[in-house]
């Protein structure tokens, strides 16, 4: 069974109580938390002081994926927040390596991002200290876009290399997942599915949510 990471990106702020206790009632496993700054992507979206009352109001996994320029000064101020999981961009971190020791030594899992262009190849040399791979199937910034299809191939070959080097390493795709085309992102070999419009602006999103689930 996939892992289900509802995008409260799509939430309605105002009524935050209200979404975080529809999905404490649903069958989702994470709650994915989109941190953007502005600057490495081209909106802003909420941050600390939001997580840490998300925080209060579920006991479910927090999955902060954050869209930020030098994620590891904030990594602490995150985790503190309440951050479970902590995943930044590798187009980001031109110290990877010490930012996924310093997302562990910190005690959450870590997790690393790749937009649509970035290679799977820019992983072989840390795939085993990665907890999360996050492979974007939309350019990052925005929800309700449309799936990249050549991520479908991504996947295979992520897949592939976590096979080879016999790493425990999930594979999330994030954006512009749905219904429709969740079964080929699975059988591809994903393992958690982000939704944020599909889950949000359905009619009933607890029903959305465990119908992704079943899948
Ligand atoms: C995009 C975010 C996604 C977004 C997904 O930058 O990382 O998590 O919320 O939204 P949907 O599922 O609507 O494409
Ligand atoms: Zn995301």
């Amino acid at each position: 069974m996939p892992i289900i990471a509802p995008s409260l990106l799509s939430a309605n702020f105002l009524a935050l109580q209200q979404d975080c206790d529809m999905l404490n009632n649903s069958e989702a496993d994470w709650f994915h938390l989109d941190v953007m700054d502005g600057r490495f992507v081209p909106n802003i979206s909420f941050g600390l002081p939001i997580i840490e009352q998300i925080r209060k109001a579920t006991s479910k996994v927090c999955d902060v994926h954050v869209m930020i320029l030098e994620p590891e000064k904030y990594a602490e101020a995150f985790k503190k927040a309440g951050a479970d999981v902590y995943t930044v961009h590798i187009e980001a971190c031109p110290h990877l390596h010490r930012n996924l020791q310093q997302a562990k030594q910190l005690g959450m899992k870590a997790g690393v991002a790749l937009n649509p262009h970035t290679p799977i190849q820019s992983l072989v040399d840390v795939i085993q200290d990665i907890d999360v791979v996050c492979l974007m199937s939309v350019n990052p910034g925005f929800g309700g876009q449309q799936f990249i299809p050549q991520t479908i191939q991504k996947i295979i070959e992520l897949k592939a290399l976590i096979t080879q080097k016999n790493t425990n390493t999930l594979i999330q795709i994030d954006g512009g997942v749905t219904l429709l085309n969740a079964p080929e992102i699975l059988a591809a070999g994903a393992d958690v599915l982000v939704a944020g419009n599909t889950v949000f602006k359905s009619e009933n999103p607890t029903q959305t949510i465990a119908a992704l689930k079943a899948l």
